[in-house]
């Protein structure tokens, strides 16, 4: 059992606060005193505030239950449990009945000059004829399909025509490795995969089928597999690939198939409490815990969120630069905008090619008018200079928002004057995977403070308490009280995971750590577990040990973050070579590189590998971490006591080594 205890009566102040006014009058949020009478209400009458906000969606049959979530006796999160409806038809139906002819989807591939528009009309047509394809394959209510696939329109035909049907979707990240891959899949158990042959990101292609091949293999290689069947979407290669057949898998082509197949024009009716998708992401335990979100609280969340965050207006062009693959990709790249029938650009590429103006030239052809995106991005365009920037007009921008980290005070300052021309709000807004949608952000209130999140979101009641017992050199974390509709049901296959998040009073521990200052306004400072955070991507620091230890050659790892100026984190490896194996440093180093490459993806590749002889550990022989972050960080003078360690001695020796390694 948890025991936490508030540490409310301690207001810190925060003294590198500068302010900025700027000038839109647009939301009634931005009045101070409306919003804290409406956030004052909506934590009142919770049940009731909830319940109005389910008139966002057409409901099938609207709930009369709020929460019925009670953590003092199970985990179980429930929503709107009554409640019935389908995603699909709140998300596609309902607009291509009002407004068939709007945009749904302003697609801009990686290759720019290849611009392509969907209406909602085309939308519906495509979404029902993947249905179509997904039913004759065998596809039913509740079944799992797993998609591994780019930010491409047809991964949000495959992903709505699941929810269509009522199947739940399993979104693989395209840039994970086959490994990766492969434990997501036995993980979510799908009988059938969803892929394409290749992506090309950043000019690079990429082969995404082969991945698919030889995670299946590795699978049935470990007797765990539960795939029958792959659905190839897009170009295919002349070439048929062999592979199915060797290991008795069916291949199938979309093309063909829709071609043999009738639409889906009808719908699945499906409980608010029915899983609506999976999505895979780091927990401190260092397994991928599959994050499982519900059909009606999540959708209400964030179709709610994504209106008020962004303060979407009826003609908006709405940018989200995430990859499909994240959460960030999920909630306000497909659900969020399309429940409210918004005009969103998709967006395939990277922000530096074919170079640096890529994103600029996406907003002024596209007259952009909202752009979502995350402070690694801002800071690797940054570095490049402003001849990128100040060649764009940018005349179309009305709000801009940030996600993944906190954004740091001068590209922040950037962020404003560079791109919103010191007339655009910045949303900074804190989240997370598990929390379905934006949970914190400054909404509309003024004056802004460079990266404050600021301000909860209606029914999000924030404390900041730290644990009793913990650890004292632990920061105090940021929780949040009760539920909220956009919280995640659990995770797959393993509800007692989900639990460990939860306290027996009732709050849910973020994992980060937070301060508030005099305003009552929430700094959000980072991960206080053993998460990193490199370039808005969360990784855990024992999958990544467990990477680094598979190398035969070492015996000891320890991975830690490290301040980056472009990534936000870097990854900072430490391994212990076998005494028996003699290997030359570099093809170490080469080879522990390569096999997180392998494990994971290239998003981990380290930034620095450090072979020593020793490590810093406990009398029982555990690794301090505390004190390696500290010393990568460079903080020598905040090492903490280290007389009680077994081997002191070997930290004067990492210090050297670590010096010398940035020389
Ligand atoms: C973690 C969640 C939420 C979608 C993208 C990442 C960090 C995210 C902020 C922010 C400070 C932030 C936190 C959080 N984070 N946004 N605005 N300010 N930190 O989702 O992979 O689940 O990661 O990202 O550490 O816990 P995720």
């Amino acid at each position: 059992m948890l025991n936490i205890i508030r540490k409310s009566s301690i207001l810190l102040p925060i003294t590198l606060i500068s302010c900025v006014m700027t000038k839109n009058n647009f939301n009634p949020l931005k009045n101070p005193a409306s919003y804290q009478k409406e956030y004052n209400e909506s934590l009142e009458n919770n049940n009731a505030f909830w319940l109005k906000q389910t008139s966002i969606l057409d409901w099938i049959q609207p709930p009369t239950i709020a929460n019925g979530s009670d953590f003092s006796k199970s985990t179980d999160v429930k929503w709107f449990e009554d409640g019935k409806l389908n995603a699909c038809y709140n998300c596609v139906d309902r607009h291509a009945q009002k407004t068939p002819h709007k945009t749904a989807i302003i697609f801009e591939a990686d290759q720019p000059g290849k611009t392509i528009h969907i209406t909602y009309r085309e939308l519906y047509e495509k979404v029902c004829q993947f249905s179509g394809v997904l039913k004759a394959l065998g596809v039913k209510k509740g079944d799992v399909v797993t998609l591994y696939l780019p930010t491409i329109p047809e991964t949000i035909y495959a992903m709505l025509a699941c929810t269509r049907l009522g199947a739940i979707h399993s979104v693989v990240f395209a840039g994970f490795s086959a490994t990766a891959l492969a434990s997501r899949i036995v993980q979510a158990k799908p009988r059938l995969i969803i892929t394409t042959e290749t992506n090309s990101r950043g000019g690079k292609t990429f082969s995404l089928k082969k991945n698919v091949y030889e995670a299946l293999k590795e699978n049935l290689l470990n007797k765990n597999n539960t795939v029958e069947k792959v659905l190839l979407v897009g170009q295919s290669l002349e070439n048929k690939n062999t592979d199915s057949v060797s290991i008795n898998i069916k291949e199938f082509n979309f093309e063909s198939l829709s071609k043999l197949t009738q639409p889906v024009y009808d719908y699945a009716e499906m409980c608010a409490t029915d899983p609506l998708f999976i999505l895979h992401t780091s927990g401190s335990a260092g397994i991928p815990r599959g994050i499982v979100h519900s059909t009606g609280g999540y959708l209400v969340y964030v179709a709610l969120t994504h209106k008020f965050v962004f303060d979407l207006q009826e003609n908006d062009v709405y940018f989200c630069t995430a990859d499909i693959g994240w959460i960030t990709g999920h909630s306000y790249g497909v659900y969020g905008p399309f429940a409210n029938g918004a005009t969103t650009v998709l967006f395939q590429g990277t922000p530096t090619y074919p170079d640096a103006s890529r994103f600029w030239k996406i907003i002024d052809e596209n007259k952009v008018t909202i752009f979502y995106t995350a402070p690694t991005a801002l800071r690797s365009l940054r570095s490049l200079g402003d001849d990128f920037v100040n060649h764009a007009s940018l005349e179309s921008l009305r709000i801009l928002a940030s996600v993944g980290e906190a954004i740091d005070p001068s590209t922040w300052q950037w962020f404003f004057e560079k791109i919103g021309k010191s007339h655009c709000p910045i949303m900074d807004t804190w989240w997370q995977t598990e929390s379905g949608g934006v949970l914190i952000c400054p909404l509309l209130k003024q004056p802004q403070k460079p990266g404050c999140a600021a301000k909860p979101f209606f029914g999000i009641e924030p404390r900041i308490l730290h644990e009793v017992g913990g650890n004292p050199e632990e920061k105090e974390a940021l929780w949040i009280k009760q539920s909220w509709p956009g919280l995640a049901m659990g995770v797959w296959g393993d509800q007692q995971c989900f639990k460990q998040s939860y306290s027996s009073e009732n709050f849910y521990n973020s994992g980060d750590g937070a301060k508030i200052d005099e305003d009552g306004d929430i700094w959000v400072l980072g991960r206080i577990d053993d998460v990193l955070n490199v370039s808005g991507h969360r990784m855990s620091s024992a999958e990544l040990e467990r990477a680094v230890i598979s190398h035969p050659a070492v015996s000891e790892a320890c991975v830690v973050g490290y301040p980056h100026d472009i990534k936000g984190q870097g990854i900072f490896v430490f391994a212990i070579p076998r005494n028996n194996v003699s290997i030359q440093s570099e093809h170490l180093c080469e080879g522990i590189k390569q096999n997180i490459r392998k494990e994971i993806g290239p998003i981990a590749t380290p930034d620095v590998i450090l072979l020593v002889s020793d490590l810093p550990k406990t009398r029982s022989g555990k690794i301090v971490r505390r004190i390696l972050r500290k010393i990568v960080s460079k903080d020598f003078e905040n090492l903490g006591d280290t007389t009680t360690l077994g081997n002191p001695s070997c930290i004067e020796t990492i210090i050297m080594q670590v010096l010398n390694k940035n020389k």
